[in-house]
């Protein structure tokens, strides 16, 4: 955990950090988020000890980071700063290294630990580690950037605009890699950026920062969006609140699936017909032996035999893996002409179905006061009949 008490930074007349106070707690990633010229960068540097409090206090798991050894503290904190920071003149496995040089690692062991890091981001190692940052894109830059802020593998992280200076694609490439390095690794990491969909994407927590750092807002992208605090915080969410909510909701969040009959491939040819006995629908969901969704079989002629589980059958349309946002799952069944879909967890097994009806009621329990937007989803549902 981090705690930031009452922390402040003068230079001069200009307090480029004003009181603030702030905990980070363990194992979260924290997005501070604010106009440029509020702190953000200060407020790492000061955590670093880059930059000397004028005055305040910063506690890293109960102790004050003024009163260890600034060497000893670095070592435990990685840091990701604005533009990548790489050395210009040392190859990529040379600036992953930085850190365990200076920690005298056996050479062995920090050759093997920078393999992995840029594999870990990535990077091939037998392409990229001998070049120089110069000849990799910018995106690639940030990716090293990443890999030597975490070599010692550091229980906290700063990153400040880790993905600033890259397009959009590599961007959301960039962030969606680093949520799955983040759910295996679970740093303590405080993130800056001033973009409020990467703050949404990425964050636990956010921290909506005004000037001096005064927190405007302190609280998950959930609660942020639902309940802006004050018009600075609606401000800076801006257009789409709606959309973006959207984005955020997963299809595993949705409250329960519905079920539909279904069969396996490796079920016995007795238990087949029992179920059959048994389904009063049309149309039965043929699963493979992992359980994962493969086709949809018609019931009565699965009965007549004139169909058999392992023929290939009537292909499924629309498949939703539990981790899309609402907002991809919808996008996926407005093009579909059913109107359910089959829900799959991140191994493809079969966990439900749902029907766009439900995505409506999970859009609208999401206390959107965006009355005009919702028509949309609506009228969507009116048209989705249900085929199956
Ligand atoms: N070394 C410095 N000397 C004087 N003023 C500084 C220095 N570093 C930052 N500032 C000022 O402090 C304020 C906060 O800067 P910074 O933390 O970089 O903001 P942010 O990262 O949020 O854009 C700005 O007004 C900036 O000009
Ligand atoms: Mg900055």
């Amino acid at each position: 955990m981090i705690r930031l008490e009452s922390l402040t930074k003068r230079y001069g007349d200009l307090r480029a950090v004003d009181d603030l106070t702030l905990e980070v707690p363990a194992g979260e990633l924290v997005v501070l988020i604010g106009p440029s010229g509020c702190g953000k960068t200060t407020t790492l540097e000061m955590v670093n000890r880059l930059v000397e409090p004028t005055s305040g206090h910063i506690f890293l798991e109960g102790k004050d980071v003024t009163r260890v050894n600034v060497s000893t503290l670095r070592r435990r904190i990685g840091y990701v700063i604005q533009q990548s920071g790489l050395f210009p003149h040392m190859t990529i496995a040379d600036n992953v290294a930085t850190v365990p040089r200076l920690l005298r690692w056996e050479k062995q062991r920090t050759v093997e630990r920078v393999n992995e890091l840029l594999a870990l981001v990535g990077l091939d190692s037998a392409t990229h580690a001998t070049r120089y940052p110069r000849e990799l894109s910018g995106g690639q830059q940030q990716r090293v950037g990443v890999a030597r802020a975490l070599a010692a593998d550091p229980p906290v992280m700063l990153m400040d605009e880790p993905f600033g200076a890259t397009d959009p694609i590599t961007r959301e490439h960039l962030q969606d890699e680093f949520i799955r390095i983040q759910s295996e690794l679970r740093k303590t990491i405080v993130f800056v950026t001033h973009d409020i969909d990467e703050a949404i994407k990425m964050g636990d927590r956010i921290a909506i920062l005004g000037e001096g750092s005064y927190i405007a807002q302190y609280d998950t992208p959930e609660h942020i969006l639902s309940a802006p605090a004050n018009e600075f915080v609606e401000g800076f969410l801006g257009e789409g609140l709606l959309l973006k909510r959207l984005q955020l909701a997963r299809v595993r969040d949705i409250e329960t699936f519905d079920d539909w009959p279904k069969l396996r491939l490796d079920d016995e040819p007795a238990v087949v017909q029992e179920t059959l006995r048994h389904i009063s629908r049309e149309w039965v969901l043929v699963l493979d032996e992992q359980a994962r969704p493969r086709r949809w079989a018609r019931t009565s002629a699965l009965r007549e035999g004139t169909d058999r589980l392992s023929n290939p059958g009537e292909p499924i349309q629309t498949v939703l893996q539990d981790e899309f946002s609402l907002q991809q799952a919808l996008q996926e069944m407005l093009i579909s002409t059913s109107g359910g879909a089959v829900v799959v967890d991140a191994d493809g097994r079969y966990r439900g179905v749902v029907y766009i009806e439900t995505l409506n009621r999970a859009v609208r329990s999401m206390r959107a006061d965006a009355e005009d937007q919702l028509v949309e989803v609506d009228r969507a549902a009116g048209n989705g009949g249900a085929r199956r």
